[in-house]
């Protein structure tokens, strides 16, 4: 079936729901999302959004923190662009109906690592569920979006001229792959936690849109610095839940079994060092004593002020048998976020005319070597803004092409497969590989070992691809096959160690590699062809 409209969008986060609604506003806009609308990164954010909004505090400031946590690779230009329009961005949210927490009258805000002063605005420790509620509720009324939940995108459409054209999209239900077309396409398909087999990010996070744009040709930038976040709840039965900066920003301290506190050994700022030195403690500490996880101790705040502060994460730790209020909490570090990723200019264009990209799956350089917290969401807000003001002011950049001519998907001769546990078996083994090999510390020969092995793994799947029927799986496996191929790629590219990345044979920034790494197929780095 062909489906035609002014603006495809790809992905419902906060990226993707506010790029929606603010471009309804120019045409009609379909929203693709691969599983339920909400189900999204968006949706599990707790600690918040960064701007500097307190009467102490400045854009300059929240500039400064960001560059010094991105250690030396942040696009000055765009650092400073998006703290300025911080405040105007959160404005709009609220406008929009985002419930802020306040405190006498004003945003009750936050404190968390790196920030030299309280500036991240929440909505208790669901922030992000807040924000998803009240744009899910924009784009359901808005007349000009239709959301099509439950739908994959494949593949980008290009035209004879490399001009993107819109996307494939299987539907999950009929198993049928659709054709999208549209004026302008919009990737706003989030991270690629789930590259790794520990993550704070929900299933949906799989890379997808980064994959679809290196198929394409689009270039991706930086993919080696992946934040892992410190603290993830350590529990069987527990799958990918945060427990947020935001306890360590209201004193929490990281312990030992024993209950010595241990970051002191690492880092003078201690809890509240940059994300990257905090978890490599972590990782430290693990690996030094053998045990399975460390703690974050919170006993110093009492239940009643817990359960104010941290209503969802104190009821969920009580449903896992932990009362934060008389015992630490156990917790291990899991890979949370993307700095890298589809490249982009200031104004979300991506290197394929008509394909934009907008919050975690681009690379817009605000992030350089390691995030500020709670940066991205803003990250999101800042640049579907400028998305829309660009295609508003130019309507030239997305005129009415004749479609006609575009094939619809074809099949081929792919069967149905009946090797589904050969799938599983390849997520499991590139997952668990990506977490061994291309974790939180690297070295030379792990990179390589990781590069072998998947060399041979892309084309056992690239066959998948061609000889069976498309299934969601089968799109999430190709996709973090793709990516988990660009990390190391780009790992093996970086020869030293900054900021989220750390390798073993070169422990230091050296500033002649001080420099973005750009990906793409035409221009894959000599060391890892
Ligand atoms: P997402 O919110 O991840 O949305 C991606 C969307 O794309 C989803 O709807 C998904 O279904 C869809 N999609 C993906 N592939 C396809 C496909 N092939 N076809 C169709 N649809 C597709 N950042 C902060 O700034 N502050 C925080 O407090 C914070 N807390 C966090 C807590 C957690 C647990 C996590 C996981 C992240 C947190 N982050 C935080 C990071 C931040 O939430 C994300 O970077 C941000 O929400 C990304 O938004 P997005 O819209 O780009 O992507
Ligand atoms: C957190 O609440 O710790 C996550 C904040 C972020 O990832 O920015």
């Amino acid at each position: 079936m062909k489906h035609s409209c002014d603006f495809l969008v790809i992905g419902s986060g906060l990226a993707g729901l506010l790029s929606a609604h603010k471009l309804s506003a120019l045409g009609t806009v379909y929203l693709l999302t691969k599983k339920e609308a909400a189900e999204c990164s968006s949706n599990y954010a707790q600690g918040g959004i960064a701007a500097a909004v307190g009467v102490d505090d400045t854009p300059e400031s929240h500039a400064a923190d960001t560059l010094k946590a991105g250690a030396g690779l942040c696009n000055e230009d765009i650092v400073r662009l998006v703290v300025d329009e911080a405040p105007a961005r959160v404005r709009e949210l609220l406008d929009l109906g985002v419930a802020f927490s306040e405190k006498d009258g004003a945003p009750d805000l936050g404190l968390e690592a790196g920030h030299a002063r309280r500036r991240v605005l929440h909505a208790g420790d669901i922030t992000g569920a807040e924000v998803v509620r009240a744009l899910l509720e924009r784009c359901r009324a808005d007349r000009g979006v239709r959301i099509f939940e439950n739908h994959i995108a494949v593949n980008i459409i290009r035209d004879d001229r490399g001009v993107c054209c819109g996307a494939y999209a299987l539907e999950r239900a009929t198993g049928e792959v659709h054709t999208f077309t549209a004026r302008a396409t919009v990737l706003a398909t989030g991270g690629a936690g789930k590259v790794y087999i520990y993550t704070t990010n929900p299933d949906v996070a799989t890379g997808d849109g980064m994959a679809m744009a290196w198929r394409a040709g689009a270039t991706l930038a930086n993919m080696e610095f992946v934040q892992f976040h410190p603290t993830c709840l350590y529990h069987p039965q527990a799958k990918s839940f945060l427990i947020s900066e935001a306890l360590r920003g209201e004193g929490g301290r990281l312990v030992d079994r024993r209950g010595r506190a241990f970051m002191a050994d690492y880092h003078p700022q201690q809890e509240l060092a940059p994300r990257d030195i905090v978890a490599r403690a972590i990782d430290a500490e693990l690996k030094r004593t053998g045990e399975e996880c460390v703690f974050l101790d919170m006993t110093h705040m009492s239940a009643e002020a817990l359960r104010a502060r941290f209503p969802n994460i104190n009821e969920k730790c009580r449903a896992f048998g932990v009362d934060m209020a008389v015992a630490p909490i156990p917790v291990v570090p899991a890979a949370h976020f993307f700095c890298g990723g589809v490249q982009t200019d200031a104004e979300t264009a991506t290197t394929i005319p008509r394909l934009f990209a907008v919050g975690e799956v681009a690379h817009t350089g605000l992030h350089g070597a390691n995030r500020l917290a709670s940066n991205s969401l803003l990250e999101c807000c800042v640049f579907a803004h400028r998305l829309y003001r660009l295609l508003d002011r130019r309507p030239e950049l997305w005129p009415r092409p004749d479609f006609s001519a575009l094939p619809e998907w074809n099949p081929g001769r792919a069967v149905k497969s009946d090797e589904a546990v050969v799938i599983e078996q390849n997520w499991d083994e590139i997952r668990r590989l990506m977490w061994n090999y291309v974790g939180i510390v690297r070295s030379k020969k792990r990179l390589e070992r990781a590069l072998n092995r998947m060399q041979l793994l892309n084309r056992e799947i690239e066959q998948y691809y061609w000889d069976f029927l498309l299934t969601p799986d089968l799109i999430e496996l190709r996709s973090i096959a793709v990516v988990a191929t660009a990390v190391i790629q780009s790992a093996m590219a970086r020869r030293e160690s900054r900021g989220l990345h750390y390798n073993l044979d070169f422990p230091k920034p050296i500033e002649a590699e001080r420099k973005d790494t750009v990906l793409s197929l035409y221009n894959v780095p000599a060391s890892s062809r």
